[in-house]
């Protein structure tokens, strides 16, 4: 089986602080999966290494067949990514950070990808703000839209529903679904429990860096469980342990 994304024993070191313990996991094309975990467990750190923004300590992950260390750039080209708390240029209107974005990329149709994303994530109207009188909302929607611009296969989103209004996080959801059902990936972060729930296939929980449990979602919803429950007690069980 074809995985997009795998990785094996991956750690990472800031000084004494291991950010991540030796994480060996695999997502397969089509598969929406979500790293869940408190704050400070290796979310953030975990997807900077799949996307080449961070060299891994020891251990190996290859995403879409590349080799994290060996080829960041290119990862970084054929992937879509959107950062924890990142937010486009002050000095851009929307627009022109897309366009941006689009010619770095060596896309052709510039004009029509701008229009398709600015009325599918319904901000036609501030494509001539400049990024910095944005709200953190629209900013995030911005931030959407510059990592699906190209159409990549492969999206990773760390806390991909921070910042957004209810009404555009339903948005975000079910897009992201419809990503996934039209054979896109993704590889999300997040600390709140319902969105996995409710748009995972798969989750895999990490705590203070180590990789506690990967498995689908309706293993713990179907067997009655709540998944709430189920990572208290993982959690808990490994700070006595
Ligand atoms: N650049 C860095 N330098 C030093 N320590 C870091 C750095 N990035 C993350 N850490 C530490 O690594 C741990 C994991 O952080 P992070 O990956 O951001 O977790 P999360 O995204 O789950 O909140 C934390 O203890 C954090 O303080
Ligand atoms: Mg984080």
């Amino acid at each position: 089986m074809h995985h997009m994304i795998e990785a094996e024993g991956l750690t990472k070191n800031y000084g004494s602080v291991t950010a991540v313990n030796g994480v060996s996991l695999n997502v397969a094309e089509g598969e929406l999966f979500g790293l869940l975990g408190p704050n400070g467990s290796g979310k953030t750190t975990m997807i900077r290494m799949l996307t080449g923004q961070v060299r891994p300590t020891s251990g190996s992950a290859r995403v879409m067949g590349l080799d994290v260390v060996e080829n960041p750039i290119r990862i970084r080209e054929v992937v879509g990514i959107i950062p924890e708390q990142e937010t486009p240029p002050s000095f851009l209107t929307a627009e022109e950070y897309l366009r941006f974005v689009a010619r770095i990329r060596n896309l052709d149709g510039i004009d029509e990808r701008c229009e398709r994303w600015f009325d599918l994530l319904e901000f036609p109207d501030k494509r001539d703000v400049l990024c910095k009188d944005l709200s953190r909302g629209t900013r995030q929607k911005l931030m959407f839209a510059q990592a699906f611009l190209h159409e990549p296969r492969l999206v990773l989103i760390d806390e991909p529903l921070i910042n957004l209004d209810p009404i555009m996080q339903r948005k975000v959801k079910d897009f992201l679904r419809g990503y996934v059902r039209d054979g896109g990936t993704v590889f999300l972060s997040t600390h709140i429990l319902g969105i996995a729930e409710e748009i995972c296939d798969r989750i895999g929980i990490i705590h203070n860096g180590r990789l506690l449990y990967t498995g689908p979602v309706d293993d713990l919803t179907g067997s009655g469980r709540h998944l709430e429950s189920f990572f208290l007690d993982l959690v808990r069980g490994d700070a006595g342990g």
